[in-house]
């Protein structure tokens, strides 16, 4: 394996700097590259777009603050390893658009200590991860998972489970509910929070399965006739 990426699985994450070629002939560089549909690039560019729900479905491309999550977690196997490779930083760099770490260790510390029964539900609650749009192109059904595995990898994205769950006749459909919510107050709370300011030309690569993620509020600027905002590209080892 790639030192780098070592690096990134003992650390949680790497910032790196001087990345000026192509996103997907970096990543190939580095492993093996993700791709959710074979025949698609498996580059995924994120451009702020601004803050209207209908012109701009994904949350990734609107200026709130995203929630923490983990990519790609209705996959039976989610990539392991995210490359964020910076193409624009947010016009007001490095006061917004950064990207956030969050590592959960001292959340399962704390879980572990005060709320054993919460723990419980999240390594064994069957939870329900379905993508509200396009969904039946990944899948045909709806996947369950527990977002904590038996090695503590977290899989987690309250958007993905709680507008299911709360659609769901589940007789247990308010206990997971309650535990989602709880999770990630604590990982807001209590997991130790790194804030990354990504500039041109830099990229972060996090583990996946080890450390939650999201991006601070951004903005976009219009200059003459042009708008500017963050842009980044978005590629996946396994
Ligand atoms: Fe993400």
């Amino acid at each position: 394996m790639q030192q780098v990426l070592e690096q990134v699985l003992a650390q949680g994450y790497v910032h790196l700097r001087g990345i000026v070629g192509d996103t997907l002939e970096f990543t190939e560089s580095l492993g093996e590259v993700f791709r959710p549909l074979q025949d698609e690039s498996p580059i995924v560019t994120m451009k702020i777009e601004g803050n209207d729900l209908v012109a701009n479905p994904y949350a990734s491309c609107r200026t709130p603050e995203l929630s923490l999550h983990t990519d790609y977690a209705t996959f039976p196997v989610p990539p392991r390893f995210t490359i964020t490779h910076c193409i624009d930083p947010d016009p007001e760099f490095p006061r917004k658009g950064l990207s956030i770490v969050v590592f959960i260790a001292p959340v399962i510390e704390h879980l572990r200590t005060h709320a054993p029964s919460l723990l419980r539900v999240l390594r064994t609650g069957e939870f329900p991860f379905r993508r509200n749009e396009e969904h039946a192109l990944y899948h045909a059904t709806t996947p369950t998972y527990p977002i904590l595995d038996g090695e503590d990898r977290v899989r987690f994205d309250r958007t993905l489970i709680v507008p299911h769950l709360e659609r769901s006749e589940r007789p247990d459909r308010a206990a997971l509910i309650d535990a989602v919510i709880h999770f990630e107050r604590l990982c807001a709370e209590r997991g130790e929070r790194v804030e990354i300011a990504l500039d041109r030309q830099e990229a972060l690569i996090i583990d996946n399965r080890r450390v939650l993620h999201s991006r601070s509020e951004c903005t976009m600027r219009h200059d003459e006739g042009r708008t500017v905002s963050r842009e980044v590209n978005l590629a996946f080892l396994v």
